[in-house]
This record gives structure tokens, sequence and C-alpha cells, in this order.
């Protein structure tokens, strides 16, 4: 071979290379997911799917507590939300906490160890906070995590911040070049799935309540507010959800239609009661939180870091691939078993969806 000879072909080599780069490389496994004959298959790369096994493996178990004992409200200081735990139970649920949330620092991520009952540190007051968001998922979103329910666990993963929180972009002030108004889209978005499309589906979705539509729902203008950005938000949005649960749209939908829920499987249901939970919990958790964290744990225009589907989620159709840790936990449900007989009765917590469910979806649900 003469140098040019080997030079072309190393050339060739590496454009090749360059181009392929981009592809998933097989094998790819397809798994029938609808009815037969409609197309709605599951394509997976089996090797993926091995990367998202150790990252949704349960943690090791805390060693249940003694059973009896007093009330930690009756021992302790300042317990505004444990309170009926046992002492045993309450201890263990600090350990279970820090071993999810602050394993390298310990109990005092969050205590002054001279004095637990302090509030002095924010990361205490944030985790209070937690608790409450968590014990809210737990008994008022059946409708989305069903008995499986959640723990610190789902969203932190032994991180301090959990790996996946988002903010609110930054808007860009309009450029006088070719460009012009990027809008927020037009480069790499990773929450769209590596696309050009918009890179903060979440703040008009998970956060504001825009409707996630494309097709109108009337032949004429009058009224029809489906514009194309909301097209391209709401794109965005399906990608993220997508790649967050590790599914092809045919997951939720039937291609045939996107729009109509008559045909989609029960998953898309799900899907939409999650929408709802995320918003609720970035609206009434998160976003109250602001003042409590310090500026350098804030966004780029001041919002604390939110929940969306990749938080709990992280790849995997469900959480954990389903395991349910909440049942080991009492600290984790809202209702605790009272722990003494004169403990105070415990009020039922209201558990139908925030919104009734359409006649179809029903159906859909079945
Ligand atoms: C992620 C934060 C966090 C970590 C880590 C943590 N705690 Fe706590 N701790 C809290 C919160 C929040 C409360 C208040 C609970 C409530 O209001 O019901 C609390 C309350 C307490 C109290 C009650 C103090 C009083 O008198 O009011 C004790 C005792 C305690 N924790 C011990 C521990 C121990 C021991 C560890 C380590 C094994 C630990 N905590 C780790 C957040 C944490
Ligand atoms: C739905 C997901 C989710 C669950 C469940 C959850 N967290 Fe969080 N947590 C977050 C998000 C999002 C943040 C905010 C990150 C930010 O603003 O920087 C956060 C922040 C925190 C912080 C502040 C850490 C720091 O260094 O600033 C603490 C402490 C914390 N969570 C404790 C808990 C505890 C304890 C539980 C369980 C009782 C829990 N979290 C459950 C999503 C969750
Ligand atoms: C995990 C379930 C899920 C997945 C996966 C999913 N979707 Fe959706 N999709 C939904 C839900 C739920 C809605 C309705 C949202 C609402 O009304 O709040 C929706 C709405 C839509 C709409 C709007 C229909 C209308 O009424 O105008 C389109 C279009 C759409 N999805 C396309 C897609 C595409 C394309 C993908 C793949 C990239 C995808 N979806 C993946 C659950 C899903
Ligand atoms: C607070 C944690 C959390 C968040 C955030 C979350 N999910 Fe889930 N999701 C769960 C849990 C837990 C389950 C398992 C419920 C069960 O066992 O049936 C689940 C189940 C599902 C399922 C049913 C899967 C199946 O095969 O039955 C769908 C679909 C889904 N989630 C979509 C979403 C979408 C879309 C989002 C974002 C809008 C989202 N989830 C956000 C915790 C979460």
């Amino acid at each position: 071979m003469s140098f040019t000879q080997r030079n072309v072909l190393t050339w060739l080599v590496l454009a090749a290379a360059t181009l392929l780069a981009g592809c998933e490389r097989p094998p790819i496994e397809a798994v029938q997911h609808g009815f037969r004959g409609t197309g709605m298959v599951q394509v997976y790369n089996p090797r993926i799917v091995a990367d998202s096994i150790p990252l949704n493996a349960l943690p090791d178990a805390v060693p249940a507590a003694a059973p009896g004992g007093p009330a930690a409200s009756l021992v302790f200081q300042n317990v505004q939300v444990l309170g009926e735990l046992s002492v045993g139970e309450f201890s263990r649920t600090m350990v279970a906490m820090a071993s999810w949330v602050a394993p390298e620092q310990g109990c005092t991520y969050c205590h002054n160890a001279q004095n637990f009952a302090s509030d002095e540190k924010y990361t205490k007051v944030v985790a209070r906070k937690m608790l409450q968001m968590t014990h809210k998922i737990n008994a008022d979103y059946k409708s989305h995590v069903a008995e499986t329910g959640v723990t610190c666990y789902t969203c932190h993963r032994g991180n301090n911040i959990p790996k996946n929180v988002w903010f609110t972009a930054k808007p860009e002030a309009r450029s006088d070049g070719l460009i012009g108004d990027r809008a927020g889209q037009n480069t790499v978005s990773v929450a769209g799935a590596y696309s050009s499309l918009p890179e903060d589906p979440f703040t008009p979705y998970l956060l504001e309540a825009k409707d996630i539509r494309i097709i109108g729902g009337t032949a004429l203008p009058t009224g029809n507010r489906h514009s194309i950005k909301q097209a391209e938000w709401t794109y965005s949005l399906m990608s993220h959800m997508s790649t967050s649960l590790g599914v092809n749209c045919t997951y939720c939908h039937n291609s045939r239609s996107f729009a109509s829920w008559e045909t989609s499987p029960p998953q898309r249901a799900t899907a939409w009661y999650g929408i709802r939970m995320v918003r609720d919990l970035n609206n009434d958790y998160m976003t109250p939180l602001t003042s409590v964290f310090p500026a350098h744990r804030l966004g780029p225009t001041g919002d604390v870091g939110k929940a969306n589907c990749l938080t709990c989620h992280q790849g995997a159709y469900k959480p954990l691939y389903g395991k349910s840790m909440v049942k080991d936990y009492p600290g984790m449900q809202a209702a605790v078993p009272p722990v003494a007989a004169s403990a105070p009765e415990v009020v039922a917590m209201e558990t139908t969806p925030p919104v009734a469910m359409a006649p179809a979806m029903k159906v859909a649900a079945k």
C-alpha cells in the first residue's frame, strides 16, 4: 500500500467512525406491548437496561427497631412531624435518613451535635419539609405511586441533592445576529432527548399548568391557542418522559392517535396523574423552600432545584423497578400507627385524586 492509499484509508475509517458515533450499538430487542398489529412495540437495548439495574437496586435495609417504648413526642423537644413514632422507630428513621441523604456526613449534616433539637441548620428545616412531602406522596398520590410509594431514597439515592433536579432556564437576550430570538431552543436539549426541541419544558408543564396539547379542540382558530411553541414544548416533555422511564412513546400511546385516550394503554393515565403530582410537589413543597436554601443551592433565576420524572424514575419504568421500601419504614407513611393508647387520634387523609378522571380514561385504565 502506498502512503497516499494508506492515508485515504485512514480518513475513510475516521469518517465512518464519526458518522456512526451517534448510533446505538446493537443488539436491539423488541417486545410486543399493545394489541397485535398495532405496532406498539417496546424497543430495548439490553446493554442500556443492564446499566440501569445497579442504579435502581435497593440500599441495605436498616435493622428493625425494638417494638414498644414511649412516643418520640414525649421524649424529644422539637418533633413536629414524626412525634407518633416510638422512640426506637424514630431513631431508626434518623439512621435511615442519614444513610439515604447524607451517608458521608451522617447526623451532623442536619444537626448540631450539641443540640439535636435546634433547627439552626437549613438542611434540617428542608428535611422536615421533605418528610411532609414524602407523607403527602404516599397518602394522596396513590393514583400514581400505588402501594409501592416512595422514601427519601427514591429521589436522593445517597446524594445530598438528588442527581436529577431542574432549574428554570434564564431567558437569553435577543441577539441582533442571524439567529435572532432562540426562544430557549435550537441547541442540544438534554431534556428533549438531545433534539433541538425546547431546553426547558418543565417550567410551563411541571411548575405552571400550561395545556399539554398539539391538536386544537376546535376547527376554527377562535379560542384555539395550540401554537407551534406549545407543540414543541409538548414534544420536549414527552421526550423527557420517555427517556426518564426508559420506554418508547408506545408505552403510553397508540401512535394512530396520540390524543385519543380510548386507545391509550393504562400507563398513560398513571403518567397523567404523575404530571399533576410533580406539579404539586414543585409548587407546594419545593418553591416554598426557596428562602431556606443558601444562595449557592439556587439556580440562575434564583429558584430551587425541582423534581421531574427522572428525579424518581432514573431510567426505570417504575423507580427501583417497582420494589417497595415504604412498608418497612413507618416514618415514611403519613398515618403512623399510634404507639400508646393515649396517642392522639390519627386523622384520615383525603385519598381522592385531585382531579376526577375522565370517563374515557377509566376505560383506558381498566
Ligand atoms: C437529612 C437530615 C437529618 C439527618 C441526616 C438526621 N436527622 Fe435527626 N432530625 C431531622 C429532622 C427533620 C428532625 C425533626 C423531625 C420532626 O420534626 O418530626 C430531627 C430530629 C431529631 C431528634 C429529636 C431532637 C429533639 O429533641 O427534638 C433527634 C434525637 C435526632 N434527630 C437524632 C438524629 C441522629 C442520631 C441522626 C444520625 C443517625 C440524625 N438525627 C440524622 C433531620 C435529620
Ligand atoms: C420527590 C423527590 C424527593 C424526595 C422523595 C425527597 N427529596 Fe429531598 N430534595 C429533593 C429536591 C428536588 C431537593 C432540592 C435540591 C435543591 O434545591 O438544590 C432536595 C433537597 C434536600 C435537602 C437539602 C440538601 C442540601 O444539601 O441542600 C435535604 C436535607 C433533603 N432533601 C432531605 C430529604 C429527606 C430527609 C427526604 C425523605 C424524608 C427527602 N429529602 C425526600 C427531592 C426529594
Ligand atoms: C409515560 C407515558 C407517556 C409517554 C412515554 C409518552 N407520552 Fe405523550 N402523553 C402522555 C400523557 C399523560 C399525555 C396527556 C398530558 C396531559 O393532558 O396532561 C400525553 C400527551 C401527548 C400528546 C398531546 C396529544 C393531544 O391531546 O394533543 C402528544 C402529541 C404526545 N403525547 C406525543 C408523545 C410522543 C411523540 C412520545 C414519545 C417521544 C410520547 N408522547 C411519550 C403520556 C406519555
Ligand atoms: C416521587 C417519585 C415519582 C415521580 C417524580 C414520578 N414517578 Fe412515576 N412512578 C413512581 C412510582 C413509585 C411508581 C410505581 C407505582 C406502582 O408500583 O404501580 C411509578 C409508576 C409510573 C408509571 C407506571 C408504569 C407501569 O408500567 O405501570 C408511569 C407511566 C409513570 N410512573 C410515569 C411518570 C411520569 C411521566 C412522571 C413525570 C411527570 C413520573 N412518573 C414521575 C414514582 C414517581
